[in-house]
């Protein structure tokens, strides 16, 4: 079997740190008192981290994990909830911070569920989108790039839990 390696730099550490620091301003000028930050694990470790350090003043933070039930082979969108958060949303301004929306499925079925626990604006955030393998419809308020649709580790994404660690994102090939 081929060894898969990331490849090519897609995305420098430098281009992603400067545009993960415009988000950061860009989200903060949107709500400058109350921010409830959520970031979604795994994926999203890194990216919450270095934008949650770029934004001034005082931010409350939180965690869930999801994982998807048969990713790839089913389009219900179903996803199990492996951590739920540790606060109730009633009345914060939240912001979900996604590494990557790919068919959209799985930021859909978290913005149903959050909008149910009543928070009084919801906004999502993610560092990569891949618009061309949507699945569903699916409001994404601040993106950091918009990419083509290949396989992307790094800067949290991983190829079977490896490379999260690169501080770039690079392409994965044989
Ligand atoms: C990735 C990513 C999103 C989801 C996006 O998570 O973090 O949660 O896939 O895909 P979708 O738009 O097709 O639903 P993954 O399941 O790889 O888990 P991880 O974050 O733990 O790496």
């Amino acid at each position: 079997m081929a060894e898969l390696r990331p490849a090519e730099i897609l995305l420098s550490e430098a281009q992603i740190q400067k545009r993960v620091a415009e988000m950061a301003l860009e989200i903060r000028k949107d709500y400058p008192d109350d921010l409830h930050v959520i970031a979604v694990l795994k994926g999203a470790f890194i990216f919450l981290s270095d934008l949650a350090r770029h934004m001034p003043g005082h931010v409350s933070l939180d965690f869930m994990a999801v994982s998807s039930y048969a990713k790839g082979t089913t389009s219900s969108g179903e996803v199990k909830m492996v951590k739920d958060l540790d606060t109730a949303l009633d009345g914060r301004n939240v912001v979900i911070v996604e590494d990557i929306v790919d068919t959209g499925l799985t930021l859909t079925y978290l913005q149903e569920i959050l909008r149910k626990r009543h928070p009084k604006s919801l906004r999502t955030a993610c560092l990569l989108s891949k618009p061309s393998r949507r699945k569903v419809e699916v409001t994404v308020d601040y993106i950091g790039f918009t990419i083509e649709d290949r396989f992307v580790v790094g800067y949290g994404l991983d190829f079977d839990e490896q490379y999260r660690n690169l501080p770039h994102i690079a392409v994965i090939q044989p």
